[in-house]
């Protein structure tokens, strides 16, 4: 699989990362305290098959649903299931979708109703994290540069980097060269070049940055059990600036009284 896409490729890697856009919006309507993950994960399915699309993750390695839902300590790659949302929780929700033979991936991280204050401190400063990312996320520049800008923007607040997990190049399959880890030298890695799609996910703990998996085989949270966020755009490399395909523009416009967006 060719690393550098064409403008046709680049189009339906939008058009498929937009629609994650929109499922996580519609997702975050309905999320509140009280309701399960296994409900939200349903209104995922069916608003992805109601627009013609697949979703990304169900069967992908075996993976059994359509989103991540990683609740608190846990990272990334929550399997929905009983539990019931509460307050005070972080949930962060990642989608991926098909369309036309190419994949969306994206995330967003939420608060639910009265939120400890250092829990979004870390939601913000993750986020911030990803867009300075973005920025130096340019033809010629290295994948440790991405690395290098995550890992020293949220270490000065004290927050740590998963090293386990990367982001990853996108296109007709999920997960494609080059792996952009979270953390590393600037100048070193992989060229980006002009045209490359790829998935920047900054994991960032508020704790120590070690992580278990859980016996099911997917749930990966943090050793200490202290709260871990995670955003995900999808992003094609050019000269001047990157061009961000998915978009948090409908998560955040969805007004919903019970939970917290970072904007
Ligand atoms: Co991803």
């Amino acid at each position: 699989m060719a690393l550098v896409k064409t403008d046709i490729e680049i189009e339906k890697i939008r058009k498929s990362s937009l629609l994650v856009g929109e499922t996580i919006a519609e997702v975050a309507s309905r999320l509140r305290a009280g309701i399960t993950t296994l409900e939200l994960d349903k209104v995922a399915y069916d608003f992805i098959m109601d627009h013609g699309a697949l979703p990304a993750f169900k069967n992908y390695h075996g993976y059994p649903a359509t989103l991540c839902i990683s609740v608190n300590d846990v990272v990334v790659h929550g399997i929905p299931g009983k539990y019931e949302i509460k307050d005070g929780d972080l949930v962060s929700i990642d989608c991926g979708t098909i369309i036309d033979g190419y994949y969306g991936d994206s995330a967003y991280s939420f608060g639910i109703g009265m939120m400890d204050p250092a829990v979004t401190d870390l939601m913000r400063r993750t986020k911030e994290s990803l867009y300075k990312a973005i920025e130096v996320a340019l033809t010629g520049k290295r994948v440790g540069d991405i690395g290098y800008e995550v890992q020293t923007y949220v270490e000065s607040f004290g927050y740590t980097v998963v090293r386990d997990l990367v982001g990853h190049g996108l296109g007709s399959s999920l997960h494609e060269k080059p792996e952009v880890p979270n953390f590393g030298k600037r100048g070193t890695g992989p060229k980006l070049e002009e045209n490359m799609v790829i998935c920047i996910e900054p994991m960032i703990n508020l704790g120590k940055r070690g992580v278990t998996q859980d016996r099911d085989g997917w749930t990966i949270r943090t050793a200490d059990h202290k709260p871990s966020a995670h955003y995900e755009h999808a992003i094609a490399i050019h000269k001047d600036k990157a061009e961000i395909l998915s978009s948090f523009d409908a998560i955040e416009q969805v007004t919903n009284h019970n939970i917290l967006i970072i904007k």
